[in-house]
């Protein structure tokens, strides 16, 4: 299927902001955050710790907790089905994020055992998202799970069902988790440093096998990670997080040749070439720290570490954002960079 306007991408994030409430005020941890993602399509949010990945990852599956929120934006969900709902619009609890979270939309991360409750079977687990989400049988339930674990290269598969997650390997458990994500055949699978924990076999092995269902199943993926190699090997395109916004997307091809965000360069520092990246490289640590999120600084907020910033402006006016689709950079700079 092509990506006219028929068919619209499967998850159209614009501006959303996710406020942390306290007793009388209100902090915006991320602002503005816009993304999009089509069918078959991934897309790497990549960024520094603490920069807002995770929490943007939860608000799309409404499962933000404690006094976190979305305080303003839109989460557009265009299901393969065709089912269309905004989830900011949701809230949190309710029949109709319920039917969404773990059907049309799944989630890994990087902790399966967490994600796995030691006391039931790895079969039950995973066959009870289909019998909360569709109107099968245990036993039919059952055999789709089996499926999906042959699916995943889980060897004896039958047998898989009835054992402990405590009894799998580290592999074996991500490999059953992202089985249980997509037992419902989602449209968007939300992947957050999925294979981080893993060592690097078996990482490679999960990543190709992300890759493989991703074209099998025609989903979207939300990927997200520190590491610009997988970036390279997975992505189509990229959204660079900087202290709770997005300041610059763009095709990966566009990100690693043509950075166009001063945080962005200094990110690739280590990577200057497409061709060089075909080592596992990490982030570059860069000078200075991300600031707190609690106290974010003024204007830019990357103004106190950025080697071109212009004084005054920087610190007391938000960058504007220039570009169009799927290629933005919120700077000063952007227009200039863009046509660079
Ligand atoms: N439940 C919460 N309550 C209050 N603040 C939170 C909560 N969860 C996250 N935060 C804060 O929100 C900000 C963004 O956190 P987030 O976990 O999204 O970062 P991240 O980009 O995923 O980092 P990492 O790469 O380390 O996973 C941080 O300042 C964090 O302390
Ligand atoms: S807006 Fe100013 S401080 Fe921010 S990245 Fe651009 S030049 Fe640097
Ligand atoms: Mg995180």
């Amino acid at each position: 299927m092509s990506m006219s306007t028929d068919h619209p991408h499967v998850i159209d994030v614009s501006n959303l902001s996710i406020s942390l409430k306290n007793d009388n005020n209100s902090i915006a941890i991320t602002r503005d955050v816009s993304f999009s993602i089509g069918r078959g399509e991934v897309l790497a949010l990549v960024g520094e710790s603490g920069s807002g990945k995770s929490v943007t990852a939860l608000a799309l599956m409404q499962l933000l907790g404690g006094n976190l929120s979305i305080s303003s934006g839109q989460i557009v969900l265009t299901a393969i089905d065709g089912y269309s709902a905004d989830i900011a619009k949701l809230g949190r609890n309710g029949r109709q994020i319920e039917a969404i979270r773990g059907a049309r939309m799944g989630m890994i991360f990087q902790e399966p055992m967490s994600s796995f409750s030691p006391v039931h079977t790895i079969g039950a687990q995973i066959a009870e998202v289909v019998t909360v989400h569709e109107d099968v049988g245990r036993k039919e339930a059952r055999r789709r799970s089996a499926e999906l674990l042959a699916k995943v290269g889980i060897p004896d598969p039958v047998g898989a069902l009835d054992r402990y997650p405590y009894e799998f390997s580290g592999g074996m458990r991500q490999r059953a988790m992202i089985a249980r994500a997509l037992v419902c055949g989602p449209s968007l699978l939300i992947a957050d440093e999925p294979t981080t924990a893993l060592d690097v076999t078996i990482q490679g092995q999960i990543l190709d096998l992300l890759s493989k269902l991703k074209d099998e199943l025609g989903m979207a993926i939300l990927f997200i990670t520190h590491d610009l190699g997988i970036v390279a090997q997975m992505a189509d395109r990229v959204a660079i997080m900087y202290a709770g916004s997005i300041v610059e997307t763009g095709s990966v091809r566009e990100i690693f040749r043509r950075p166009s965000h001063p945080y962005t360069r200094a990110l690739l520092e280590a990577v200057p070439r497409l061709g060089d990246i075909d080592e596992r490289r990490r982030i570059n640590p860069i000078a200075g720290s991300m600031p707190n999120l609690f106290e974010p600084p003024s204007g830019c907020r990357f103004h106190p570490r950025c080697p071109v910033a212009v004084h005054p402006r920087c610190s007391l006016e938000r960058p504007p954002t220039f570009g169009s689709g799927g290629r933005l950079v919120e700077c000063i700079h952007g227009e200039a960079e863009l046509a660079r």
